[in-house]
C-alpha cells in the first residue's frame, strides 16, 4: 500500500479476493455421505477448528486450505507464501504417523472432530517438518514454556497440505450476534460510509490504556472496529464471555455507536508476538480494515519479545504489499500531572506521576474485591471483573 489513504479505497483483501471455503447448497450433505469412506485426520485442537472457521469465511485469504510444503517453507523462512505475498505464520493440519500412512496425495480425506466430519481436505501433500526450526523462526524461541511452542511440540509428526471445504462451523452459536464474517463486516463498514477503518485486536478486557489507543486512532480514521480475539487463549487469560460483557458496557457508556463496531475475531491466539502482529493485520485487511493498532508487546507472552518488536517487524515489508497500515503506539498510562492518558512521547513527567499496575497486581486487587483506580480501568469494567472473581470464589468454596 499506498502511502496515502486515498490509495486504500476499495479495501481489497490480501491477494485480491476473499476465498470462501464453506460448503454450500447440497454440498455438506453429499460430502458428509462421501466422508464415511475416506481416511480421516482428527482436528486435535481448538486452534485447528478455529483455522477451519477462518478458512470457511475467507479471513485467511488468499489461503484456501492447510499449507502445503511449497507455502509452509517460505512462510516459516521468509514470511512469504510461494507466490511471494507476505504471510507470517503457518496454517497447518498435523497428523499422527498412523493417520499420515492412510493419506494419499490427489485423494480426499475427512477432517473430524468428536467423531463428526467437519471438513474435507483435498490432500496435496503429507510431509514431515522440523518443529524446532518452525519454533525458532516463528516464535523466536524453542522454549517449551512458551504456549505457542508447547502447542507445536504436542502436534503429530506430519503436516497435511491441501485445500479444504468446510462442512460445519462448530463455533457458530458463540457470540452469534457479534460474529461478523469478513463479507458482513465489509458490508457494515460500507453501510456506514467509512472510507477508512481501524481494527483493535485484544485478548483482554479494555482498560484505560486500550481505550486511549482506540480513541487516538479513531481521531484520524472514519471508524473503529473493536475486534476481540475469541478463538482460544491460554488458561490464565480472561475468558471471552467475561470480556464481552466488559466490551458491551464500554460500547454503551464510552464509545459513540455510529463510529464503532464491536465484532468478534474467531482466530486462536498463538502468542507469536511480532509474527502474530503481521498475521493479525493481514487478517484484518481481509475483514476490510485499512488500519491496525499495534501497541506495546502486541501478542506477546512472558519476556520473549521486546516491547516494540511487533512494531519493528512491519519495517521488513513494503507498506504497499501489506496493504494495511499499522498505527503504532508507545506504552500508554495515566499521568497524574498531565491529568490524562499519555505516553513517553507526549508526557514529560516521571515514573512517580504515572499510574502503572502489572497484570499480577490487577488480578490480586480484583480477587480481593478491590477496584483498580479509575485511571487504570473504568469502574463499570472493574465491577464486572470483581463479580466474576466473587462467583469463582463461591464455586470454589461450595
Ligand atoms: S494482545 O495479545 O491482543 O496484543 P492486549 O489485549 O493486552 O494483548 O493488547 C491489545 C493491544 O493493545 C495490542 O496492540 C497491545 O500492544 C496494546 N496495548 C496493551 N496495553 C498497552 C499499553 N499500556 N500501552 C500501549 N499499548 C498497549
Amino acid at each position: 500500500m499506498p502511502n496515502t489513504l486515498k490509495d486504500v479505497s476499495g479495501f481489497p483483501p490480501h491477494g485480491g479476493a476473499l476465498e470462501l471455503r464453506m460448503a454450500n447448497g447440497d454440498e455438506p450433505r453429499e460430502l458428509k455421505a462421501m466422508a464415511a469412506s475416506l481416511p480421516t485426520v482428527e482436528a486435535k485442537s481448538r486452534r485447528v477448528l478455529s483455522d477451519l472457521e477462518l478458512l470457511a469465511i475467507g479471513a485467511v485469504s488468499p489461503n484456501r486450505g492447510f499449507m502445503t510444503q511449497a507455502d509452509y517453507n517460505p512462510v516459516v523462512d521468509e514470511m512469504r507464501l510461494a507466490n511471494g505475498l507476505p504471510w507470517s505464520l503457518p496454517i497447518t493440519l498435523s497428523a499422527t504417523d498412523e493417520e499420515a500412512k492412510a493419506l494419499e496425495p490427489g485423494k480426499k480425506a475427512a477432517i473430524t472432530h468428536e467423531g463428526r466430519t467437519v471438513a474435507i481436505i483435498d490432500v496435496e501433500d503429507v510431509y514431515r517438518y522440523d518443529v524446532r526450526h518452525e519454533a525458532e523462526l516463528t516464535y523466536r524461541t524453542t522454549d517449551e514454556k512458551h504456549p505457542g511452542v508447547a502447542y507445536l511440540y504436542e502436534q503429530g509428526s506430519h503436516y497435511v497440505g491441501g485445500e479444504v471445504t468446510v462442512l460445519e462451523n462448530i463455533f457458530l452459536s458463540e457470540f452469534a450476534n457479534y460474529r461478523l464474517t469478513p463479507v458482513q463486516l465489509r458490508d457494515a463498514i460500507a453501510l456506514r460510509g467509512w472510507k477508512t477503518a481501524v481494527a483493535f485486536q485484544t485478548r483482554n478486557p479494555i482498560h484505560r490504556a486500550h481505550e486511549y489507543l482506540t480513541k487516538c486512532a479513531l481521531e484520524i480514521v472514519d471508524g473503529l472496529v473493536i475486534h476481540p480475539l475469541v478463538g482460544g487463549t491460554k488458561g490464565d487469560d480472561i475468558p471471552a464471555e467475561v470480556r464481552m460483557q466488559c466490551y458491551e458496557v464500554l460500547m454503551e457508556k464510552y464509545y459513540p455507536p455510529d463510529r464503532v463496531i464491536l465484532s468478534v475475531f474467531p482466530a486462536a491466539m498463538r502468542y507469536a508476538g511480532p509474527r502474530e502482529a503481521i498475521w493479525h493485520a493481514l487478517l484484518r485487511k481481509n475483514y476490510g480494515m485499512t488500519h491496525f493498532i499495534v501497541g506495546r508487546d502486541h501478542a506477546g507472552v512472558g519476556d520473549y519479545y521486546g516491547s516494540y518488536d511487533a512494531q519493528e517487524i512491519f519495517e521488513e515489508f513494503d507498506a504497499a504489499e501489506l496493504g494495511i497500515w499499522p498505527l503504532k503506539f508507545e506504552h500508554s498510562f495515566w499521568c497524574n500531572t498531565c491529568e490524562q492518558m499519555a505516553s513517553a512521547k507526549t508526557c514529560p513527567h516521571g515514573k512517580e506521576d504515572r499510574v502503572f499496575l502489572s497484570g499480577t497486581q490487577v488480578r490480586q486487587m480484583l480477587t480481593n474485591g478491590e477496584e483498580p483506580p479509575p485511571q487504570f480501568s473504568r469502574p463499570e469494567v472493574a465491577r464486572i471483573l470483581i463479580d466474576v472473581e466473587r462467583a469463582k470464589d463461591n464455586t470454589d468454596n461450595s
